[in-house]
């Protein structure tokens, strides 16, 4: 008898793979330079004020549990920055998660079955599929357009969901998700892409959802706008939390909003708050500590401009060097912190995207992570948050080894 179940051979994550390797190296004492991974708080310290709100909770005793589905400061909070996206939340129309990790479990788990299917877009966040299969379900891959600054294909998603309409299958597909700003893309989507692709969600009655976890890491002039502020009587869902905006990976808070209140939406609100229930609570301090940073509307937004200016800069500064490299075309990003540059392999004489990071990582101690991982083969994401001097040394290493492999 096997001891592990069916769906565990779906938890995998492509940023991880080549870690070992990684350790490797370094335990032979060579200076790997680490770019798969993107936690914001090791290169940008996280506030000091919210360190303190943290430390507060601690010392006042916040140590029981929390309400399951969020604390009440919190759920305030939250609806006071969504005012701002035009909507008037309720506390009941938000969920508390650990990181929008657990809000993916929730997702996936209150509305797949196995046979179900979701909508999503290449290249997606790595772990969306395997949440979805964990569930039973099946991802329905779209794509966001590459050539088009990787915004969203939308005749084809128009076409596919006709299509899956006129075939009955359309049924059986019950979300659809974008993930705006991008990762790996760091593409902000247009107001017009936005706008169409609710009013697609509504024609066809799929929930939209959208994760905008780095909703305030925009810069090149870049427009970010929520689903929130032009779904109106379209059920959707927005994942956020505090681990980018807030620059706080490690305090695990997340949350889901469910704004409308048609049936749908009032079945999915219903449906988290139960998952919520059965794991009894999110960390309370943590949540706590993201509450009072919300409500300093004034140091937040010192902190985070601070950082997006800083992040704007390494992500331009990197943009130019990989310009240098004929074999890498890269689309500009103007949000999160990634790059995903499109690689010449044949050029290269490489068969695909893994054997290109693999590569890299032996011979040039630059761990990256291929963009099969992310559903976009022949492409590779690193992060652009480290220093310059060490983005620098790390592309100068990545066009010496693609100078050097190149026919
Ligand atoms: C698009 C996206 N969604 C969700 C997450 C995970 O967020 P959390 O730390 O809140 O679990 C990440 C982390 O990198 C991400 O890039």
């Amino acid at each position: 008898m096997a001891i592990l179940s069916e769906r565990a051979k779906h938890a995998v994550n492509a940023l991880h793979e080549e870690n070992a390797i990684a350790e490797q190296l370094e335990r032979k004492g060579k200076k790997v330079i680490r770019l798969n991974q993107g936690d914001p708080p090791l290169y940008f310290p996280t506030p000091e004020y919210m360190i303190e709100e943290h430390v507060r909770a601690l010392r006042e005793r916040k140590t029981s549990y929390a309400q399951f589905s969020g604390e009440p400061e919190l759920k305030e909070a939250i609806a006071k920055r969504y005012r701002k996206h035009g909507l008037r939340l309720g506390h009941e129309d938000v969920v508390v998660t650990a990181g929008v990790s657990e809000a993916l479990q929730f997702l996936n788990q209150s509305l797949i079955d196995r046979g179900d299917g979701a909508i999503l877009f290449r290249p997606y966040y790595a772990p969306y599929v395997p949440h979805l299969r964990i569930s039973g379900g099946a991802p329905v891959f779209e794509n966001y357009d590459e050539k088009d600054g990787w915004n969203i294909e939308l005749g084809h998603v128009e076409g596919s969901l006709r299509r899956m309409r006129k075939e009955g299958r359309l049924r059986k597909v019950k979300y659809m998700l974008i993930t705006n700003p991008n990762n790996p893309t760091g593409t902000v989507l247009r107001h017009s892409v936005i706008k169409e692709i609710v009013d697609l969600a509504s024609e066809y009655g799929v929930l939209l959802v959208s994760d905008e976890i780095y909703d305030e890491i925009v810069y090149n002039g870049a427009a970010f706008t929520s689903i929130g502020r032009l779904a109106r009587g379209v059920p959707h869902v927005i994942l956020n939390g505090a681990s980018k905006n807030f620059d706080a990976t490690g305090l695990r808070v997340g949350y889901a909003v469910v704004p409308e209140h048609d049936k749908a939406s009032e079945a999915v609100k219903l449906a988290f708050s139960n998952f919520a229930s059965i794991r009894i609570s999110a960390n309370r301090p943590a949540q706590l500590a993201l509450a009072a940073a919300m409500e300093n509307g004034a140091q937040h937004n010192e902190a985070v401009t601070r950082m997006t200016i800083g992040i704007a800069q390494r992500v331009n500064y990197a943009m130019k060097l990989l310009k240098e490299n004929p074999h890498l075309s890269t689309v500009q990003p103007n949000g999160a912190f990634y790059l995903f540059p499109r690689i010449d392999l044949k050029a290269m004489r490489m068969g695909d995207d893994a054997t290109f990071t693999r590569k890299l990582l032996l011979e040039e101690h630059v761990q990256v992570v291929r963009g099969s991982g992310f559903g976009s083969p022949g492409h590779f994401r690193m992060i652009a948050l480290p220093p310059k001097e060490d983005l620098e040394l790390a592309i100068k290493r990545i066009n010496r080894f693609c100078k050097r492999h190149a026919r």
